[in-house]
């Protein structure tokens, strides 16, 4: 299906990208409220960026900060249900690397422990695991840290 992706400038989109999170896992697993999940995307800290098909429909979203101690991680990235598995999450992914890399050297993400299929999809991007955080959002689960880097943040020879 035929769409662009764009930064999010209008409140109705942004409240279609808070409705594709909570009807999704990881979030149904975290009991993650609507408003949780529009503060995030409202978050001036934060940029985010949707996959608009023609007809106007939300398709999917991804939110990234460039600010804080891991400048480059992308916080959020969901496609709706019924639009998976024809490669828009990868053009949401790619997009978001285009916009980060030229600016930091390491794009970082979070991903949950029961979310092995979002794993793979990283791992197939070619993130590496580096780290892991027990009990961070809830406790019983962990989350790794995952990382693609374009190099050293500084070159010393
Ligand atoms: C992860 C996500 C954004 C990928 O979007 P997408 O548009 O479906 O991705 P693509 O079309 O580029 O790639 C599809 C492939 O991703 C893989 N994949 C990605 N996430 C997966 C998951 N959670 N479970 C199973 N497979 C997954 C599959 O191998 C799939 O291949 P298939 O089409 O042969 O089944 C989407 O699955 C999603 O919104 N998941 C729920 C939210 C989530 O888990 N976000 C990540 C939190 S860290």
């Amino acid at each position: 299906m035929e769409g662009i992706i764009t930064p999010l400038n209008s409140a109705q989109d942004g409240a279609a990208c808070a409705g594709i999170m909570i009807a999704s896992e990881p979030w149904i697993t975290f009991r993650t409220t609507y408003d949780e999940a529009l503060s995030v995307i409202n978050d001036p800290d934060n940029e985010t960026f949707i996959f608009k098909l023609s007809d106007g429909t939300v398709a999917g979203f991804v939110t990234i900060t460039l600010k804080g101690s891991l400048p480059g991680y992308i916080k959020r990235i969901a496609v709706s249900g019924k639009h998976r598995s024809v490669g828009m999450g990868k053009e949401l992914m790619m997009f978001a690397e285009q916009r980060i890399l030229p600016r930091t050297k390491n794009v970082f993400l979070c991903v949950s422990d029961f979310n092995p299929g979002a794993i793979d999809y990283y791992l197939n991007l070619g993130y590496e695991k580096i780290g892991e955080i027990k009990d961070y959002l809830v406790n019983g689960k962990r989350e790794f840290i995952m990382r693609k880097t374009a190099g050293p943040l500084k070159e010393i020879l």
